[in-house]
C-alpha cells in the first residue's frame, strides 16, 4: 500500500489530502475567510490563518480517509510557487511531521499539480496533451508530453484570468473574489451587449490589463450620464465581460491545440469552475474533434488532493526530496 499525505498552503487555502495507491481518500480545503473585508489575499495574515489551521485539517484529512499517520509511506508539500510565509507553513509542517514518522517527503510544484488534476479521476487523458491553466495567480498554456516534460507555450505577460475576473468585479462594486459572482451575475445577462477591445497578442501568450483599462474607462464614462449604470446595467456588465475574458482563452487555446497537433486538451485551475468557460471548452473540442477533460470542481480550485496525486506519481519514480529543501515563491518548471 502507498499512502500518501499531501499538503497545501500556497496562498488562502489551507488543505490536506491522503492518497492510497493513486486513490484519493479525502481531500479538506480550508478557505481563508479573513481576506474579504481587505479585496485581496493580506500575505501575513494567510500565513497566521495556515497556522491557525494546518493542524485541524490534517487531522481531519487523516481521520475521512481512515489511514492512520504511522501506515504513512511519505509526506507530500506545494514547495512553489506562492506566497513565502504560507508556502513555509506548509513545508516545515510536512518535513517535521515526515521527520518524526521516519519517512520521506515529497516536494511538489503548484503549477504542475493543478495540470495533474486532470490524472485523478477517469477518464484520464494520455500523454501529449495540452493544459491551459487559468488560475487567481496564473495563466498558462503548458504542453504535457509526458510526466517529467512539461513546456510552457505560452502564458499570460501581465494580469492572470482570474486576475483579471476579480478586478474587474471590483470595479462592478463585488466583493473579493469577484470570478464567482461575475459568472453568477452573467447567466440572466447579455454577453454582446457591451464590447470592448480584445488585445493582440502574435504568439500563444496571453493579456489582460488592457481589457482592464477599457472596462474601467468605459464604467467611469457611462457613470457620468448615469451614476447608477452599474446597478441598472450588472447582469449584462458581467456577461460581457466574462465572455470577453473566455474569448481570449477559448481562441488561444484552440490555436496552441492545432499548432502543436494535439488531440486532447485539458483544463486546470480555479477559473476552469467558469460556466461559459466550462461550455465553451467542451465547444472547442466537440467542433475539432477532440478529447476534453475538466477536473471535478473540488480539485480545479487549490486543493491538497492535486498535490496528492503529483506526489504520487513522484513516490513511484522514487523521486523524494533532499533535507534541504525550501520554499520558492516562483515556479521554476
Ligand atoms: O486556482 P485558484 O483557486 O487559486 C490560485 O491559485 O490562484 O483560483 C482562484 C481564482 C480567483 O481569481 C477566482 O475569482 C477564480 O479563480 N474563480 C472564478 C470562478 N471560480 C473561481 N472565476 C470565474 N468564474 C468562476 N466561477
Ligand atoms: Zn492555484
Amino acid at each position: 500500500m502507498i499512502n500518501i499525505l499531501a499538503i497545501e498552503s500556497s496562498c488562502d487555502d489551507t488543505s490536506a489530502a491522503v492518497i492510497q495507491n493513486g486513490i484519493i481518500k479525502s481531500n479538506v480545503i480550508y478557505t481563508q475567510v479573513i481576506h474579504q473585508k481587505y479585496g485581496g489575499v493580506v500575505p501575513e495574515m494567510a500565513s497566521r490563518a495556515h497556522l491557525q489551521k494546518i493542524l485541524p485539517v490534517v487531522d481531519e484529512a487523516l481521520k475521512i480517509s481512515e489511514i492512520s499517520k504511522t501506515d504513512l509511506s511519505a509526506i507530500a508539500f506545494t514547495s512553489q510557487p506562492g506566497l513565502i510565509g504560507s508556502l513555509l507553513v506548509g513545508v516545515n509542517f510536512a518535513k517535521s511531521m515526515a521527520l518524526s514518522l521516519k519517512i520521506p517527503f515529497i516536494d511538489i510544484d503548484h503549477m504542475k499539480a493543478h495540470i495533474l488534476a486532470n490524472l485523478i479521476e477517469e477518464p484520464k487523458p494520455k500523454f501529449p496533451f495540452l493544459c491551459v491553466t487559468i488560475s487567481g495567480g496564473h495563466t498558462q498554456l503548458v504542453l504535457c508530453k509526458n510526466i517529467d516534460a512539461f513546456e510552457i507555450v505560452g502564458q499570460t505577460i501581465d494580469d492572470a484570468a482570474g486576475e483579471a475576473f476579480d478586478k474587474a468585479a471590483k470595479m462592478l462594486n463585488l466583493p473579493y473574489p469577484g470570478g464567482p459572482l461575475i459568472d453568477k451575475y452573467a447567466k440572466d445577462g447579455d454577453g454582446n451587449k457591451f464590447l470592448f477591445t480584445k488585445p493582440k497578442i502574435e504568439n500563444f501568450d496571453f493579456s489582460f490589463s488592457g481589457i482592464k483599462t477599457s472596462i474601467l474607462y468605459f464604467l467611469q464614462k457611462q457613470s457620468k450620464e448615469n451614476p447608477d449604470f452599474i446597478r441598472d446595467n450588472l447582469n449584462d456588465l458581467c456577461a460581457s465581460i466574462q465572455k470577453l475574458i473566455v474569448d481570449i482563452l477559448i481562441d488561444k487555446t484552440e490555436k496552441a491545440a492545432i499548432f502543436f497537433k494535439v488531440n486532447q486538451v485539458c483544463i486546470a485551475g480555479g477559473v476552469s469552475a467558469n460556466s461559459l468557460v466550462r461550455m465553451r471548452f467542451k465547444e472547442m473540442a466537440y467542433k475539432n474533434n477532440w478529447n476534453y477533460f475538466i477536473p471535478d470542481f473540488q480539485y480545479c480550485t487549490d486543493n491538497a488532493g492535486m498535490i496528492a496525486i503529483a506526489a504520487y506519481y513522484k513516490y513511484l519514480n522514487n523521486d523524494f526530496s533532499s533535507l534541504n529543501i525550501s520554499a520558492n515563491a516562483r515556479s521554476t518548471f
